[in-house]
């Protein structure tokens, strides 16, 4: 009794019972999250009560008081399910520290469990993780048109799962138990590309002993998956154009043409508008594979999944690779999220992939994380040093402003590129960059990591002049005075 009523003055909600017997009794109609038992008790034991509780609700835990036999009691507790045991005489304090551990214990299980049902219950279809509002609407576009037959183009930058959607895109339609055919357009110059999609027959050149049915006939009545469309060779894309048109291919070498059945997907992490304003893409084959466009969004749009995707690829790795990791620690966890991911989903899977093998203990901790990863700083976060080896170039500083502001409109790069008063062809060359950078061979040349443009990006596009910008965008970044 009177441990209960310090406990209560602390602020738990507490109960006392006389025997372990009322104790499982009360506990049938008034749940616990844990139970704080003596050992030696008429009828059944402190010992056997923790064995029974621990069989009954194995979300509850058992503290256990132990005085006589010391050490023996204590480890005959644990082994009998108990969380921690407390010796007599008891001190309160010690007594509520052991209680508020085990709640602690307990709320973060349960949040580990509700992070499991999440991760599950956010993968309604194959393998697409996440819960963020941006790539739900993803998801919810890939069910609406899985059924039909249109030809869907998926957008999206590097890494974001264009192919992920692709597939689930196939496994969701009627066409699942069909071939799914994927081709990398960008891999093959134009001759091979042809004869591999559209086939060959024999003698159609040197090396065709036999013929050969090209890949849309091969998909059957599946789905071909012509990924890196943005890529195909100007001269093959009329001829693409025309087997859409017509639904019939004619292979290389062949005079008459064969139908085709199978569903066409594109994936290109291109802008094709722009492809298509610089003539390096076919309007006209544009409008033909644009049916339906399911953009995928990049990872920082996706915020609240970071973290997620993060635990899912952890699991998995972990389980491949047979090491005890569980966790991220929390600082890990931040710097995760404050990142900005430029190489998307793939980027995370393998940051992921390398902090596991890395890591030396059940949880990835900070030093366990790539180095870009570790000394990004956050874009929210004003840069107040003076200390020149901090400070960064105008280029930098103009890329992390251009993503906040991308970041901002969920990514939506018509809508930035309107704000920052530029172009969007001027949007996607500075989000571009630092692909340019990191060429070995441009840093070798020079003493200083970056070679500078020629002329300053900052004057040289920033919309007044150029052709597509709005009206008015050059006065809204108030730079035209400034600029002369
Ligand atoms: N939502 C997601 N859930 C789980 N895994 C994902 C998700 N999105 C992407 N991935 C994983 O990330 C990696 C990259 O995905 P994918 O190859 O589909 O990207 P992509 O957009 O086709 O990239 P690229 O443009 O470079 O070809 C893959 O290993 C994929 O399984
Ligand atoms: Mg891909």
């Amino acid at each position: 009794m009177l441990l209960r009523d310090s406990l209560r003055k602390r602020g738990y909600d507490v109960d006392a019972v006389n025997s372990a017997q009322q104790c499982l009794e009360h506990l049938r109609t008034d749940p616990a999250d844990v139970v704080v038992t003596d050992v030696q008790m008429s009828g059944m034991s402190g010992i056997d009560l923790c064995v029974e509780l621990r069989q009954r609700y194995p979300d509850l835990l058992p503290l256990v008081l132990t005085g006589q036999g010391g050490l023996d009691t204590a480890i005959a507790a644990i082994r009998a399910g108990a969380y921690d045991f407390i010796t007599k005489p008891v001190k309160v304090d010690a007594l509520a520290i052991a209680v508020q551990r085990a709640l602690e214990h307990l709320s973060l299980q349960r949040e580990v469990q509700r992070l499991r049902r999440d991760v599950n219950k956010d993968m309604p279809i194959d393998g697409i993780a996440g819960s963020s509002p941006a790539i739900r609407e993803t998801i919810e576009m890939i069910r609406r048109v899985a059924d039909s037959d249109a030809t869907v183009l998926v957008t999206g930058e590097s890494g974001t799962g264009k192919e992920l959607v692709a597939r689930a895109l196939h496994r969701l339609s009627p066409r699942a138990n069909e071939p799914f055919v994927a081709v990398n357009c960008a891999a093959m110059p134009a001759p091979l590309l042809e004869s591999e999609l559209f086939g060959h027959v024999r003698g159609a050149f040197t090396d065709a002993k036999r013929s050969r049915a090209g890949l849309f006939v091969q998909a059957g009545a599946g789905t071909i998956f012509l990924d890196e469309i943005g890529e195909m060779p100007i001269e093959m894309q009329v001829k693409l154009l025309r087997v859409l048109q017509e639904r019939k291919v004619r292979p290389v070498g062949g005079d008459e043409e064969v139908p085709f059945e199978a569903r066409v997907v594109t994936a290109t992490n291109r802008d094709l508008e722009t492809e298509v304003e610089d003539k390096r893409f076919r309007e006209d084959l544009f409008y033909r594979i644009n049916v339906v466009a399911i953009p995928v969004p990049p990872l920082r749009a996706r915020a609240g999944d970071i973290l997620l995707l993060a635990q899912y690829f952890l699991k998995r790795i972990a389980g491949r690779t047979n090491k005890p990791v569980q966790g991220i620690s929390g600082p890990a966890a931040r710097l995760l999220m404050d990142y900005d991911w430029p190489g998307n989903v793939r980027e995370l899977e393998n940051s992921m992939e390398r902090a596991v093998a890395l890591c030396r203990l059940d949880e990835i901790t900070v030093d366990d994380l790539p180095a870009k990863v570790q000394e990004h700083q956050s874009s929210k976060i004003v840069i107040t040093t003076e200390s020149p080896g901090e400070l960064i170039t105008l280029d930098e500083m103009e890329r992390r402003y251009v993503r906040q502001v991308l970041n901002a409109v969920g990514g939506n790069k018509t809508h930035a590129a309107r704000i920052l008063g530029i172009d969007r062809r001027s949007l996607y060359r500075r989000l571009e960059e630092p692909r340019h950078e990191q060429k070995p061979a441009e840093s070798a040349s020079a003493n200083h990591p970056r070679t500078p443009t020629p002329v300053p990006p900052s004057h040289a596009s920033n919309g007044h002049g150029a052709s597509s910008s709005p009206p008015g965008s050059g006065a809204a970044t108030g730079h035209s005075g400034e600029a002369e």
